[in-house]
Formats: structure tokens, sequence, C-alpha cells
């Protein structure tokens, strides 16, 4: 599965921040467990001093001796130690290890804390003294169950909306964090898609702003590959078109000797001359498509844009191609819809047609049909141009489009073409704001689809 940067940024800076939080909790809860002594609050002091005066008098004493350890408080259950000189309790229990600390600790500073252990608090002493002994009080209150209870609710609730902001804020901010790092990628992309489409104009470094870092180095190393493909493209177009231009004029002259030569020479000779006359109109030919091609290329158009109805462009095509087809025994098939117009460049467009008719029927075999449809589906205008040919190989379904591209079966079979055709065509359409695609169809054959904006 392809899971985009983004979502891997995001998820793992996530994942890195939620561990890191998991962490800390789990350090912050070990802490707890240790022993921590804290002064006395308000309340206890005044529980202390409440104990001591009740142990001090007498009458107390003799009615409640057997209660005296215990004692009712509205927060929970008291327990009270009266510790010895030695650290005994004068009731002969076993001290827990956190009283004899608080013992220990009381007894070397001569302070009273407080410890607080999970659901215990511990505190004192308070000083006192009766059968003629001094002890030292300290109170032990466990939490009542309901308090407890409600306590727990109120801790579970409270760390449930923290755990819930915790993850929220931690997702926001490392969606902001992935988005700022995957947002100069994205405008790089963007930019390589359009000079990927032929605007080879655009830049990258004026969209990064004025971030200075990697991406920005990223981005000028790149705009410079664009202006060295930039110059290799247009001067590459600028010799199509010069060499194209250059050899017109010695090739118009050849011509013309070819003329008189013909007049002048005997009979004999004629069957070379007139071949010498076919390579000379070939090439000719094939100076005039790539004078053509290179005109296209820098966006030169000799007509201008006119509103037409294509189905009778198709209509007049289809004609021709049955007067040609007619030598091999193919039918030309036409399912072409009434009133598709088009504004744009006429001759270019019938040109670009034409040779995909041409092709078709040339790739034909004998007793076969070549189909021709048209028809408009919203805004667009669909034609379907498909015969029943040997098709192209898959992988040169998009190379054919590219000038003097033939697969090698062409090349051997020697169709007499050129290879210019469909690079014209394709360039020819895209001029009338349209695009032409090429697919192979079921049992056999080739289909070129084209688009076109339907005319307002
Ligand atoms: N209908 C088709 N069926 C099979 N192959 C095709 C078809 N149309 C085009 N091709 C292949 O694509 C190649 C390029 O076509 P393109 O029209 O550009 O050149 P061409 O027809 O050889 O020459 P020309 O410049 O005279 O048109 C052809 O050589 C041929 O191999
Ligand atoms: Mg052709």
């Amino acid at each position: 599965m392809r899971l985009p940067l983004f979502w891997k940024i995001f998820l793992s800076f996530w994942l890195a921040m939620l561990l890191m939080l998991g962490s800390g909790a789990f350090l912050i809860s070990q802490l707890r467990e240790n022993v921590i002594f804290t002064p006395l609050a308000m309340g206890e002091k005044k529980q202390l001093k409440y104990h001591v005066s009740r142990f001090e008098s007498r009458q107390f004493r003799k009615r409640h001796f057997p209660h005296l350890a215990k004692a009712k408080h509205k927060r929970g259950e008291d327990t009270l130690y009266l510790l010895d000189n030695q650290g005994e309790d004068y009731f002969g229990r076993v001290l827990p290890e956190s009283l004899s600390l608080l013992y220990h600790k009381a007894k070397k500073n001569g302070k009273a804390y407080r410890v607080q252990q999970g659901d215990t608090l511990l505190f004192g002493p308070a000083r006192t003294r009766f059968d003629r002994q001094d002890f030292l009080l300290f109170i032990k209150r466990e939490e009542s169950p309901m308090r407890l209870l409600a306590l727990k609710i109120l801790i579970h609730k409270f760390s449930l909306l923290q755990l819930f902001s915790a993850l929220l804020i931690s997702a926001l901010s490392c969606l902001l964090l992935a988005w700022l790092i995957t947002r100069p990628i994205r405008m790089l992309q963007t930019t390589a898609n359009r000079i990927a489409s032929g605007d080879l104009s655009v830049r990258a470094r004026p969209a990064l702003g004025r971030r200075n870092d990697e991406f920005t180095d990223l981005a000028r190393d790149f705009d410079t590959m664009a202006d060295q493909v930039e110059r290799i493209i247009k001067s590459q177009k600028n010799l199509l078109r010069d060499v194209s231009h250059e050899l017109r004029s010695p090739l118009a002259r050849l011509q013309v000797a070819l003329g008189l030569a013909e007049r002048h020479a005997p009979d004999a000779q004629a069957p070379f001359l007139s071949r010498i006359d076919l390579e000379s109109n070939r090439l000719n030919t094939m100076i005039g498509q790539l004078l053509n091609l290179a005109a296209l290329e820098r966006g030169v158009v000799s007509e201008d844009r006119t509103r037409f109805d294509i189905s009778e462009m198709l209509h007049l095509l289809a004609e021709d191609a049955r007067f040609e087809a007619a030598a091999k025994n193919l039918a030309v098939v036409e399912c072409v819809a009434e009133e598709l117009p088009v504004e744009g460049y006429y001759q270019m467009l019938y040109s670009a047609l034409e040779n995909i008719v041409r092709n078709a029927l040339r790739h034909s075999p004998p007793g076969s049909t070549v189909e021709i449809k048209a028809s408009r589906d919203d805004d667009r205008i669909e034609i379907l141009i498909c015969d029943q040919g040997p098709g192209v190989a898959e992988q040169d379904l998009e190379k054919i489009f590219e000038p003097f591209f033939r697969p090698s079966s062409a090349r051997e079979r020697d169709t007499g073409g050129t290879g210019l055709g469909l690079a014209i065509a394709w360039r020819g359409i895209a001029a009338n704001g349209g695009h032409c695609r090429a697919r192979n169809q079921q049992p056999a054959g080739l289909c070129m689809a084209i688009s076109l904006p339907v005319a307002l």
C-alpha cells in the first residue's frame, strides 16, 4: 500500500509524541510512589491539637480508652499512633513503613510533616503526655470508600479529558509539521508537472517565497535543470526549423534540374529519372511536414480561428476515405452525431484527422472495416477512429506521437510514411484545445480517441 509522505511524517511524529507523553506519565507515576514529605496543612494541625487535648483529659481517657486508637473523620477513617521515645506504639501495633520514616525524619528535624501515599495520608507528630510519659502522636487517615470512589471518578474524568486534549494538541501540531515539511515538495511536484505538460517557462524557486533551507537549494538545482532542458529543447526546435528551411532551396533547384534532364535524357534513363522524381517529392513532403511541425512547436499558426461543424468535416473525410478504401476492399462506417460545433483552426484539424484516418486505412487488412464515430459528451466532443489492423504494442501507444517514431515492425515493412504524421496531428489537436490518445481494441485493431471542446 502506498502511504503518502504527508501521512508518514504525521504518523511517525504523532507516534513519537505519544510515546514521549506515555513515558512521561509513567515516570511521574513512579515518582508518586516515592515518599515525599510536605509541611502540614491547617486542618491537619488542628486535628492533631484536638486529639492531644482528648488524650490529656483524664475523664475522656477512662471512658474511651478502648477506642482511643481509632477516630472517625469526615474525610475517612483515622488511626492514631502514640509513639514513645523508642518509636514503639503505645498499643503495641506494628508500624507501617512510611510511619517509621516519618517518625525518624520528624525526630531528627523537630518538625511535623505530612506524607500522601496513594489513598493513605500520614501526618504528625504532636507532643502529648499522659501516664507520666511523653508520646508523639501521629495520625494515619484512610480515605472513605465513597470519597475515594468520587475522587477516582473525578480523576478518571479529568485524566480522560487530559488524554483527549493531549491527543488533539499533539495531532494538530503533527499535522501542521507534516504540512510544513511536505508543502515545498508539493510545490516542486506542481512545477515538475507543469514542465512535463510543456510549460517550460515555469520555475520552482519563486514559489517557495522567502524560506532559505535545503528545499530552496533543491528548488534552485531543479531550476538550473529546467533552464538546461528549456535551452536544449529550444535549440532542437530551432535546428529542426533551420535545417528544413535550408534544405528547401537546394531541393527546389534539384527538382528544376530534374525537369530539364527529363526533357533531354534518352528513353533508357526515364525509369531512373522518375525514381529520382519520386524520392525528391517524398523529400519535399517530409521537409514540408518538418516545417509544419516546427511552426506548431513554436505556436505559429497560419490560419484564423473559425466556427465550424466537425460532423461535416468527418463526412468529408469519410467520403475521401471510401474512395481510397475501394482499392483494398475496405468498408468505412460512419456513426457521427449531427451538429458538433467546434471553434478552432479548420485546416489544422482537417490534416490531423486525415492523417489518423489514412493511418487506419493503411494498416487495415483487406476486406475489413474502418469506423468513424463522433458524439457529444457534455462540453466535449469525442471522436473515435478505429480499424481492425494489427494495432500497436502496448509500450508504444504513447511513443507513436513522437516525431519519427515508428515501431520496428513499421520500419521493416516500409509503409512509405515519414513518421511525422501523428506528431503533427497531436500538436494540431492540442492547439485546438483537445487531446488525442491511442488504444488497442479487441479482438484486433487500433482506436484513436480524440477529444475536443464544444464551441459555446
Ligand atoms: N492505425 C494504425 N494501426 C497500426 N499502427 C499505426 C496506426 N496508426 C499509426 N500507427 C503506427 O504509428 C506510426 C506513426 O504514425 P505516423 O502517422 O506518425 O507516421 P506514418 O504514418 O508512418 O508516416 P506519415 O508521416 O506519412 O503519417 C506508424 O509508423 C505506425 O507504425
Ligand atoms: Mg500517418
